[in-house]
């Protein structure tokens, strides 16, 4: 996904908004990113039907609320994915967590912000919950780049961890999730792409929805997921490595299954391609995908996230923002 040049000064729904952390330091500075009036314009162009942005600003005295305070977490269990390929490292950690932090992670699209205790907030590492329970939580990590080496190397030293977060933003299009949670829901998930689909299928079960998956093993050569998610009611098709990446099998399941949305948790590439299938269906569903922006500070603050003018870390993105039809 490139990095937008174009600076839109354009309103979108924030994840934080109606949250203890609304309205943030943003609002203060003039640059809340859903409230066009506390970005000094005269008009209310948010669309958000819950409680205005701009008069609880007022009513906190212009203060921002607090933002989320960083936590040391303990691990309580470490393991590494046994069946990747010798050349990929995935290690799933089960972290000690303030009872909050689990019981706000529970939507889909939750993820937290992790780093080595030590360092500072540029080594944070995005990493959505998988599983959160009473005060633990569960992340899927796969060993990359200079941040993930620098997680992986404190956490299999047995270091504590801080932890930041939750925070919401790891599905974009969340909305149609929302709405179309209770209805039928198509899922493509590859590789580690499979870690964001768990809390989103649990989610549909919650709502008496029906959820397809079809995934596959992508870069880490595991499909993890599959029990899990048959274990939470949903049928599961793993899609073996094909030269059109399954597009051909996927544009077969979305033109007869009927369905209301079709959620897209993987690459920015497999994003693309299937909205590209989407876009060559005369009534296509709904779309929502999972986020894949570089992110430092997850508050709006670094610019790290920033896409087409929109802060992707806080900001609902615009379908067509990003994705051709
Ligand atoms: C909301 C969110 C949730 C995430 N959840 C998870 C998760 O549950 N498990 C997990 O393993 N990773 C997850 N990621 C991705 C993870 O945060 C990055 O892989 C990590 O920050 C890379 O940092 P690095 O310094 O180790 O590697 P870098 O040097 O930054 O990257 C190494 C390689 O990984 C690729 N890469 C970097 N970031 C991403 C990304 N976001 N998606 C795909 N490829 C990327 C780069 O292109 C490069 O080839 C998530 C990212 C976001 C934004
Ligand atoms: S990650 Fe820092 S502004 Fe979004």
């Amino acid at each position: 996904m490139s990095h937008g040049t174009i600076l839109k000064r354009e309103s979108a729904p924030c994840f934080d908004a109606g949250s203890k952390y609304c309205p943030c330091e943003l609002a203060l500075l003039g640059q809340c990113v859903a409230c066009s009036q506390l970005r000094g314009k005269n008009v209310c162009a948010c669309g958000w039907s819950g409680v205005c942005v701009s008069l609880q600003f007022a009513f906190n005295g212009s203060r921002p609320a607090p933002g989320r305070v960083p936590s040391t977490v303990s691990i309580l269990e470490q393991r590494v994915m046994d069946d990747t390929p010798d050349d990929v490292r995935v290690l799933i950690l089960t972290l000690d967590v303030p009872q909050d932090v689990a019981t706000w992670s529970v939507f889909p699209g939750s993820f937290v912000m992790l780093r080595p205790q030590g360092r500072s907030e540029r080594w944070n590492v995005p990493l959505c919950v998988t599983r959160a329970q009473d005060s633990s939580l569960e992340v899927m990590m796969e060993v990359l780049g200079p941040k993930t080496i620098a997680l992986d190397t404190a956490a299999s030293s047995g270091s504590n961890l801080i932890l930041t977060g939750p925070f919401w933003s790891g599905i974009q299009g969340i909305e149609n999730l929302r709405k179309f949670g209770g209805g039928r829901v198509l899922a493509v998930a590859k590789g580690i792409g499979q870690a964001t689909l768990l809390q989103a299928a649990e989610y549909v079960a919650h709502r008496g929805g029906f959820l397809r998956a079809m995934i596959g093993p992508g870069p880490l050569g595991s499909v993890f997921s599959a029990g899990l998610l048959t274990s939470l009611g949903a049928s599961v098709e793993v899609m073996p490595k094909a030269k059109d990446h399954n597009l051909r099998r996927i544009a077969g399941e979305l033109s007869a299954g009927g369905y209301d949305l079709l959620l897209s948790s993987g690459s920015d590439t497999q994003h693309q391609n299937l909205k590209s299938l989407l876009g060559e269906m005369p009534e296509p569903p709904a779309f929502a995908w999972s986020s894949n922006l570089t992110m430092t500070c997850a508050e709006g603050i670094c610019g790290s996230c920033l896409v087409q003018g929109f802060r992707g870390c806080k900001a609902h993105i615009p379908e067509n923002a990003l994705w051709n039809k």
